[in-house]
């Protein structure tokens, strides 16, 4: 917990470097997709994008899906804390819970955006306050029987799932991958900011360096206040070990009180998820390539948002969300399926600056020569995850336990490509990536070429489509 949360952040600070990079260099709204086409040889570049946009999508739906089921994990928690630990939720139940979720957050992101940008502030302070109380309260709330010493809980090494010690540990990863990621949803919004190519990087980059350090401070209070008997805190009724230690440090009411605050923290940022995730599908829609694409591509009239994405996407979050009805190990694979999606659609893009013949200028954010050593080690890293969350969570796996990412995941892509190269109506036929932005690069010649294609007046339809989406991409 302790050291695999120090050992991961580094490495993804790597990532972040290396798409700060990027970012400094292009900074455009389409942000992934658009680099990969921008970055690529003609020969693959609309393939590139096609499964950066799909993999981008998953991980998208897949965030949301995730977030929600544990918002959803975090409300029985409290119902369980408030019962006096005598009420033990069923998975049907917890999907219950998932789907009103889900539906509020439609309403939420259909109807209620100018809100939720102005509420955003508001939750980022709860938030810090929340990472506060856990970093500083708890450990002068803990009784003496709870408190560790610094041995146990910077040197105590307890593997209970039977895999090999290093792998068990490359597990512990799974945590601060999923807390985090998702870091570029800075580029999406670096057309409305001033001084972009400057206040995107260092955006990613410090967002991470927070996060790390902060995600660090809480797991080494969690790991001196949790008491020893780690079987207790996972079989707990609760079902959540992160309120079980609350729950020993704090008392029945401090923590109800307390962990109110972190459903709210929780519900809020999967609102956040899925407004940014309807908002990713309506431009990767813009371009034809998603199924629907036609229905998906257009605004409603009356809430003047795109509420056929928000449903679209929150349609999908409930189908991964019957994972969760088969037990946990399938609720992790919707976790770290929204890693392994948003890695590759990562990777591709920093691979492919080095990858391909392109005239890549660099913006006022460069790390000169360590570029290529940095992108590399990242490029390496995203891989090896992506390929060790393939694998199930426990060695003996059964129906339940098995690693459903690879399925999914697996499925889509094998599906989306499959559609790429379908005859006569594929992708390969018409699909010819991302729609010219704005006040693009110089160095993006071969794009101007294929959105040539386009009809300049569909162009201009759809900048005026997603400038009255201005308002919200900044929600972020
Ligand atoms: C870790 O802590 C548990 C529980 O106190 C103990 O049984 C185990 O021996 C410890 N392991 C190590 C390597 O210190």
């Amino acid at each position: 917990m302790v050291w695999g949360w120090a050992v991961a952040s580094i490495f993804i600070l790597f990532v972040g470097m290396s798409m700060a990079e990027l970012g400094s260099a292009a900074p455009t709204s389409g942000g992934l997709y658009f680099w990969t086409h921008s970055f690529s040889s003609p020969r693959c570049r609309n393939l590139l994008s096609w499964i950066v946009g799909y993999t981008n999508t998953i991980g998208s739906v897949s965030g949301v899906a995730s977030i929600d089921w544990g918002c959803a994990v975090q409300v029985m928690a409290a119902a369980s804390i408030g019962s006096g630990q005598t009420f033990v939720p069923t998975n049907a139940q917890i999907f219950g819970v998932y789907a009103c979720i889900l539906v509020t957050h439609v309403f939420i992101c259909s109807l209620a955006t100018k809100i939720l940008a102005r509420l955003q502030t508001v939750y980022i302070f709860l938030n810090l306050i929340l990472c506060f109380a856990v970093i500083i309260a708890l450990p002068v709330a803990t009784p003496k029987e709870f408190r560790n010493t610094a041995s146990f809980a910077l040197g105590n090494f307890t593997n209970l799932d039977g895999w090999p010690n290093g792998y068990a540990f490359i597990l512990s990863f799974l945590a601060p991958l999923w807390t985090i990621c998702g870091f570029d949803c800075s580029v999406h919004i670096s057309e409305e900011a001033s001084n972009a190519a400057t206040a995107v990087p260092w955006a990613i980059v410090t967002s991470i360096g927070v996060a790390g350090v902060l995600g660090w401070a809480i797991n080494m209070s969690l790991a001196f206040c949790m008491g020893t008997d780690i079987d207790g805190l996972l079989d707990s009724p609760i079902g959540q070990p992160m309120a079980q230690i609350f729950f020993n440090s704090f008392g029945q009411n401090a923590t109800l009180a307390l962990w109110s605050f972190v459903v709210l923290v929780q519900y809020m940022m999967g609102s956040s998820m899925l407004l940014g995730a309807s908002r990713q599908t309506f431009a990767f829609a813009r371009d034809g390539a998603l199924p629907f694409s036609g229905w998906l591509y257009r605004m409603n009239g009356y809430t003047k948002t795109p509420v056929n994405t928000v449903i679209y996407v929150a349609i999908l979050s409930l189908l991964l969300g019957l994972l969760g009805l088969a037990g946990p190990s399938a609720t992790n694979a919707i976790f770290s399926m929204s890693i392994i999606s948003l890695y590759v659609a990562y990777a591709i893009p920093i691979a492919a600056r080095f990858v391909f013949k392109n005239d890549f200028k660099p913006g006022p954010f460069n790390l000169g020569r360590f570029s290529m050593p940095v992108a590399t080690i990242s490029v390496l890293w995203m891989l090896f995850m992506s390929v060790v969350f393939l694998f199930p969570s426990l060695p003996q796996t059964d129906v339940a336990d098995m690693n459903y990412t690879v399925v999914v995941m697996g499925g889509t892509l094998i599906l989306s490509l499959a559609w790429y190269y379908c005859p006569k109506y594929g992708g390969v036929h018409w699909f010819t990536g991302p729609v010219k932005n704005i006040g693009s690069k110089e160095w993006d010649k071969g794009s101007s070429s294929t959105s040539g294609k386009q009809d300049k007046d569909s162009i201009a339809a759809k900048r005026h489509a997603e400038a009255e989406l201005g308002g919200e991409k900044s929600d972020c």
